[in-house]
């Protein structure tokens, strides 16, 4: 497939470099922290997009400096697949700075606040950044002593990035925007769903509104159904603490599944600028048909991995992982059928399947297209398939549309092949991660790929029956599947 067109307006790769800045990493020793933020901070800095910067990573746990960036060295080689240039890992790792931190210690917050004071001048810079890659429940001590320490606003350009899922429900989400808000401006806050900064993810609404032909069928008269599918071979990743408060539908669908939703189904926006485009998606968000027990016990399915093999390896079942309760019923699995209540889309099923140590990694959306009107082929041989659009987000990026050709020969045989367009192949470079782009935007006061706040609760609206329905049912046991396994 040609791709030439798609150059004619290059953008000036300086224009993305971003300026000086601090970025203090609440939870540095953490999963996120090492597995995503740091690498993509790396990644950032090795393709020359970061200029004088400082990162002060703040962990309990008593590492020395040294010992520290030894630490993260460790995880950017573990994270980053190719060869990583020494020199210029060296020279990242001495931008990092690590200080001993008790997040319910007020004091930690007075040497914060001169740490800070330190490195915006040696960087030149009013540009702080608090990332809170910690848990859910820390969000509220952090943010009131910030608060109380005047580290929010005495510098014209400090921000927060808030990482998902943003609150326990609705009522909490609100309770955190309060405080956030009582603490910092709207235009500081950036509430993170790195979903919204995968490219593959932008690409549905190029795909949808640049294109003519997909359009008009884009609707209840030409769509039979949707599929998603985010299957992970991966479990929670020492996240035990974490997982056994959130569980899939917080960590998963209130979030992530959700987004994806609003931006396959929701109408075109007035303008891309990203207000227009959020208040769409709150459109779709506020007409997803809400969840009773009836609807629930009929629609939704839930379990929890248990042991078993994945390539070969023996994976343990998720009451086994550390700090997870030996009778846990928190569900690691996710499927479920959601309704938008709209013009559009009346009656189309959207069908959405999560879960974590299943048998292949991949997220998809998939589109079926209604059957044709009459059965022409009758005399067929073979069965005729329905049209389907197939978006992958992962491991593949690509976009494939499934179509019936005749099968070369004397008898009438219907035989479904795939037009395929893959960006790698297409493109032959690696685009931003999520977390590059969106670390990126975020030092630029870019908050278009940020989730709003009225999204925020619109999502826990939905979910919330179902968290509720499940939480307070009296028998406390769930389904289990085997860890390799397509799920129940
Ligand atoms: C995170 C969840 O937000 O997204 C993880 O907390 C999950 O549990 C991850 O594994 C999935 O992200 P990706 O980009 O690998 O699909």
């Amino acid at each position: 497939m040609k791709t030439q067109s798609l150059s004619s307006c290059k953008l000036d790769f300086k224009t993305l470099r971003a300026g000086p800045f601090v970025l203090v990493l609440f939870g540095g020793t953490g999963e996120l922290s090492l597995n995503k933020l740091l690498p993509a901070l790396f990644k950032l800095f090795s393709e020359k997009l970061l200029k004088n910067f400082s990162i002060l990573s703040l962990g309990r746990r008593p590492f020395s400096l040294e010992n520290y960036q030894t630490f993260v060295k460790k995880s950017i080689q573990k994270n980053l697949p190719g060869k990583i240039n020494a020199d210029t890992l060296q020279n990242f790792l001495k931008k990092i700075h690590y200080q001993i931190f008790n997040i319910k210690n007020e004091i930690d917050y007075g040497i914060l606040c001169r740490s800070i004071q330190k490195l915006s001048q040696k960087d030149e810079t009013e540009n702080v950044i608090y990332y809170l890659a910690i848990s859910p429940s820390l969000y509220f001590e952090v943010i009131a002593y910030l608060s109380k320490n005047k580290l929010c606003k005495e510098k014209p350009h400090t921000k927060i990035v808030v990482e998902k899922p943003f609150g326990h429900d609705e009522k909490s989400a609100k309770q955190l925007n309060q405080i956030l808000l009582s603490a910092f401006d709207e235009h500081q806050i950036y509430r993170i769903d790195h979903y919204l900064g995968k490219e593959t993810v932008q690409n549905i609404l190029f795909f949808r509104f640049a294109n003519s032909i997909f359009e008009p069928l884009w609707n209840r008269n030409y769509i039979d159904h949707i599929q998603i599918t985010v299957s992970e071979t991966i479990g929670i990743q020492n996240r035990g603490a974490f997982y056994e408060e959130a569980g899939v539908i917080r960590d998963m669908v209130q979030n992530h599944i959700l987004q994806v939703i609003a931006m396959i189904t929701m109408e075109a926006p007035v303008g891309f600028e990203s207000n227009l485009v959020r208040d769409e998606k709150v459109k779709i968000f506020e007409a997803i048909r809400p969840m009773d027990s009836r609807y629930i016990q009929k629609n939704i399915i839930v379990a929890q991995y248990d042991k078993g093999k994945i390539a070969r390896k023996n994976i343990k079942a998720y009451r086994d992982e550390e700090n997870v309760a030996k009778n846990s019923v928190t569900p690691t699995y996710f499927e479920g059928t959601f309704y938008i209540d709209n013009w559009r889309w009346a009656d189309v099923p959207i069908h959405v399947k999560t879960g974590k140590r299943l048998a292949k990694r991949s997220t998809q959306i998939v589109i079926d297209f209604k059957m044709p009107p009459l059965k022409l082929l009758k005399d067929a041989c073979s069965f005729l398939e329905p049209n389907t659009l197939i978006i992958t987000i992962q491991p593949e990026e690509e976009i494939a549309l499934a179509f019936c050709v005749k099968y070369p020969g004397p008898e009438n045989r219907p035989y479904p092949v795939h037009m395929r367009f893959n960006y790698q192949e297409a493109f032959k470079i690696k685009t931003f991660s999520a977390y590059e782009r969106l670390i990126l935007d975020c030092i630029k006061s870019d908050a278009s790929l940020f989730a709003r706040q009225d999204e925020i609760e619109l999502m826990w609206r939905i979910v919330d029956p179902i968290t509720r329905y499940l939480e307070r049912k009296p028998h406390r046991e769930i389904l289990l599947y085997s860890a390799g396994s397509e799920g129940v």
